[in-house]
């Protein structure tokens, strides 16, 4: 290989690896380390979203909210909450280019999240057995085990 070639190759890896969060499968999935407060308190209301969907800042200042959750409540006792923050802040995402401080830290704000689903019709989002960007599940089919690919997903009809 000429060093032309070389470092096409370097860049073409490099932007490849930068372009998607999502190339390290395994930082997508539930750790196994979870504490069982996560499910416990985390996945009443919807699923226990993986800790990497987030940055730290934006799990910092969830876990500090607690008692106005988007419209409700979901406070958990002082211990528990130390213990769920510094895990959800261990395991957050780590890499710069996602790690940004989303609207209401959200992960359904992010500008990844918006790019990865910009072929998404305004109207698919407000279907019946959609109703919220934030309800992954309805269309990742393999959500509950931390699977977002291409492969694992099936758009209801309504
Ligand atoms: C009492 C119900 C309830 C509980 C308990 C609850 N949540 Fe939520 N959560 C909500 C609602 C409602 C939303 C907004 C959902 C929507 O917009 O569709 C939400 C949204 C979120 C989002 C943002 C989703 C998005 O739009 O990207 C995250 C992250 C989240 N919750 C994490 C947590 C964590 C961590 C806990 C446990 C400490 C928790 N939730 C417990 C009700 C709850
Ligand atoms: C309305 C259905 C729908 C909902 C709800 C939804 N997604 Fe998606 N998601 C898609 C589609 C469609 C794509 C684009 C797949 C492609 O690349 O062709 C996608 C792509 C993604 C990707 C990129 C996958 C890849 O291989 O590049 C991730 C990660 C992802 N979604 C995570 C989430 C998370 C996390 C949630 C919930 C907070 C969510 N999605 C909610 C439909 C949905």
């Amino acid at each position: 290989m000429n060093s032309i070639k070389m470092k096409n190759t370097i860049f073409i890896v490099t932007t490849f690896l930068l372009a998607s969060p999502f190339t390290f499968a395994g930082k997508m999935t539930m750790p196994t380390d979870a504490p069982a407060s996560y499910e416990a308190e985390c996945a009443s209301c919807h699923m226990a979203y993986p800790p990497a969907l987030l940055s730290q800042q934006s799990w910092k200042n969830m876990m500090s909210s607690l008692s106005k959750h988007f419209g409700t409540d979901a406070s958990v006792d002082p211990k528990t909450q130390t213990e769920l923050t510094n895990w959800l802040v261990k395991n957050a995402t780590t890499r710069q280019k996602y790690s940004e401080t989303a609207p209401e830290n959200r992960i359904t704000k992010t500008s990844w999240f918006i790019r990865k689903h910009d072929e998404v019709r305004p109207e698919v989002w407000k279907r019946a057995s959609i109703k919220s960007p934030a309800n992954c599940g309805a269309c990742h089919i393999d959500a509950a085990n931390g699977v977002f690919s291409e492969k694992n997903i099936k758009i209801p009809a309504k």
